[in-house]
């Protein structure tokens, strides 16, 4: 499969993740963009960022977006809200070309709650973020923040492990602090966590309001293309019917074509890299 293309605009928009979580940020992007071609890269064998240091995640993210770059990206969007408190700075510095990131849904969550507690689920690194200390500045100061990290959640997520007992009982161990201070939103601060968004729906009741940022960012990325007129412009007897969809994993389990099926909701063509 070549993306190889002499219309700029034509080029793919490229998203990365430390593993499959992204793909729950890929799956807003290809619908409200559904002509654009489309490049995944998992980077499963060093996932989970969550406990990485800094420099550790921003040589993954300049590993990365050398590779989709080199693949003739048009645009990148880190997926991954742990990769995105790391690195996104020094990735504006280092490359010339369009890079949205993403945070957790504080904003939105502090004009949702009706009693003030919110709470937030993501990974170690996030929560230890300077962005997120900013974030927690800037929108919550008006409401109480209660913040749970997720240690091994991901991993579940990885294996394609969505409701086994194991998952479950990991998402009730996490979601017990939320529930005991009264929170009546919760903030799925990392792309991995909308993939169990029913599970955590079921543990937490059908009041309690859960959010994520996928379609935020999917306009933001949208409007970005059309701020830049870097959109496709779909020349249709030039591109194949149905946009490509192409991912890439670096995954060494036997079953990764069948997780990020399972995750895209269709067979997946993935490549190895
Ligand atoms: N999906 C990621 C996020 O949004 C990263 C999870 C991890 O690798 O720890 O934070």
């Amino acid at each position: 499969m070549n993306f190889q293309t002499t219309q700029p605009n034509e080029r793919p928009i490229a998203v990365f993740d430390s593993g499959v979580g992204g793909i729950s940020v890929l799956k807003h992007i290809h619908a409200l963009l559904p002509n654009e071609q489309l490049l995944y890269v998992a980077d499963s064998k060093y996932a989970p960022y969550g406990n990485k240091t800094a420099q550790e995640i921003q040589s993954r993210c300049f590993e990365i977006a050398d590779f989709l770059i080199a693949k003739n990206a048009k645009a990148l969007v880190v997926a991954c809200n742990t990769a995105t408190a790391a690195a996104i700075d020094e990735m504006r510095l280092r490359y010339n070309l369009p890079i949205i990131g993403m945070e957790p849904a504080l904003k939105p969550a502090a004009a949702a709650t009706k009693n003030g507690i919110i709470g937030v689920l993501a990974t170690t690194g996030t929560l230890k973020s300077a962005q997120f200390a900013a974030l927690l500045e800037s929108y919550g100061r008006n409401v109480e923040v209660v913040t749970q990290a997720c240690v091994g959640l991901v991993e579940c997520i990885e294996r394609g492990e969505l409701n086994t007992s194991n998952t479950k009982n990991l998402i009730k161990q996490y979601c017990a602090p939320l529930l005991a201070e009264g929170a009546d939103t919760i903030v799925l601060g990392c792309t991995h966590y909308p993939f169990v968004r029913d599970v955590i729906a079921e543990i937490v009741g059908k009041e309690v309001i859960l959010i994520d940022t996928g379609a935020a960012v999917a306009n933001q990325l949208k409007n970005r293309l059309e701020l830049e007129n870097m959109q496709s412009v779909q020349l249709r007897d030039a591109l194949p019917k149905k946009p490509k969809v192409q991912f890439w994993t670096n995954s060494s389990a036997n079953n990764a074509k069948q997780v990020i099926s399972q995750l895209w909701g269709e067979s997946a063509d993935v490549l190895v890299f």
